[in-house]
């Protein structure tokens, strides 16, 4: 029996973020995986060969057996998720996009190129309209839609209902970013076990600059940045999954504790509404207990699509502080972008 599923391949099918595209899409509602791409030293061997799983879950069998492709647009299926590094998807993905495919992408590569919507579903969904502008989707019905950084991720949903209700003025984060972040083999034992590292090369630009990109607004053509003013400081820690981020913020109107949490926990989840099956219930879930989240205990909230939020309290030097807690490899990478493609499917862009 044919399956009314829409077939879908992986570039990069090989990397920690690809593997989280085989385990996402596994029992996917909507999607099936039907084409594997990495470069040529995976190339030509079965799946099951060319990488070893590293997550929790065993490796679908069907999956296992089918070949990896050469990362080329000849042959590959009209929805492609792209988990490959910026050089190299600065390359690769807009020859699927020339193609007519519609190029999900998980790389910094052209988030910030003006006509790329760079979207959270819960933030910034209407940004998908400067796909109309995209010279791929004019000539060839292909395009490419990005998602964030995998810290900028965590920071943003939950910023969304402040800016919202009450505007942002300034924002001073510091991060504690796992080492799956880094890929595979990411960051030598050596280096990391039993330190910290207060570099991750572009980081603290990327997030600065997608921050303003996601929680600004969408203009005709293009997106005009939000105004606040932001430092980010980034370090990667010994953790396995999931970005800590201790965030700082001054509001352009002044909100209690108790207006700051209603808009926190009220913030809706706008694609669960739509029906979008990888959208969480809550987008935040705010952690009362004085010292959570903590990645080791609440990384895999809502399947590892929510972002925990705690300890909101006065600040000292700017007017509110809070924790937050995203899953890197899903809500920073696989599982935004399958929400992504899943917006895309219920705003008619994969028909
Ligand atoms: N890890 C995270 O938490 C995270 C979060 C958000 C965004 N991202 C972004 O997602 C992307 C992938 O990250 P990752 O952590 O999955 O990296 P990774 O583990 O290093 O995987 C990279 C993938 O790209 C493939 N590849 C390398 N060179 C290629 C080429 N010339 N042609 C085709 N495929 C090639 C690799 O194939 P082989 O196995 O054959 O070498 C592998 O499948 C990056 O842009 C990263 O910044 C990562």
């Amino acid at each position: 029996m044919m399956s009314s599923k829409i077939p879908v391949g992986i570039l990069g099918a090989t990397g920690v973020v690809g593997q989280r595209f085989i385990q996402l899409l596994e029992a996917h509602p909507w999607f099936e995986i039907a084409w594997l791409a990495a470069s040529d030293r995976s190339e030509g061997k079965p799946y099951g060969e060319a990488t070893g799983l590293r997550l929790k879950t065993p490796m679908p069998t069907h999956v296992r057996d089918m070949m990896v492709l050469p990362a080329l647009p000849d042959g590959a299926p009209k929805v492609i998720f792209a988990a490959l590094d910026a050089a190299i998807a600065r390359e690769l993905e807009p020859q699927f996009a020339a193609a007519g495919c519609a190029v999900v992408s998980n790389s910094s590569a052209f988030r910030m190129q003006p006509d790329v919507p760079l979207v959270i579903p819960e933030v910034n969904g209407d940004h998908l309209k400067l796909l109309e502008c995209q010279t791929w989707r004019k000539q060839s019905g292909g395009y490419i839609v990005t998602n964030p950084n995998c810290s900028a991720i965590g920071l943003v949903v939950a910023l969304a209902p402040l800016h919202r209700q009450f505007g942002i003025d300034s924002i001073f984060v510091t991060t504690m970013q796992a080492v799956s972040g880094a890929g595979y083999p990411g960051v030598a034992s050596l280096d990391i076990l039993g330190n910290v590292i207060p570099y991750i090369a572009k980081e603290e630009e990327k997030m600065e600059e997608e921050t303003r990109k996601l929680l600004g607004t969408l203009n005709g053509g293009s997106v005009v940045d939000a105004a606040f003013r932001m430092t980010a400081h980034c370090n990667r820690v010994a953790v396995e999954d999931g970005h800590t981020e201790s965030v700082s913020v001054k509001l352009n109107q002044p909100a209690n504790h108790d207006a700051i949490l209603a808009a926190l926990t009220g913030f809706k989840s706008v694609p669960h509404e739509l029906g979008c099956p990888s959208a969480p219930e809550q987008a935040i879930a705010y952690d009362f207990a004085a010292d959570r989240p903590q990645p080791r205990f609440d990384v895999d909230r809502g399947e590892g699509m929510t972002v925990s939020v705690g300890r909101l309290r006065p600040c000292g030097v700017l007017d509110w502080k809070f924790t937050v807690l995203s899953h890197n490899t899903i809500r920073g990478a696989a599982g935004a972008a399958l929400l992504n493609a899943e917006l895309l499917k219920v705003q008619g862009y994969l028909s």
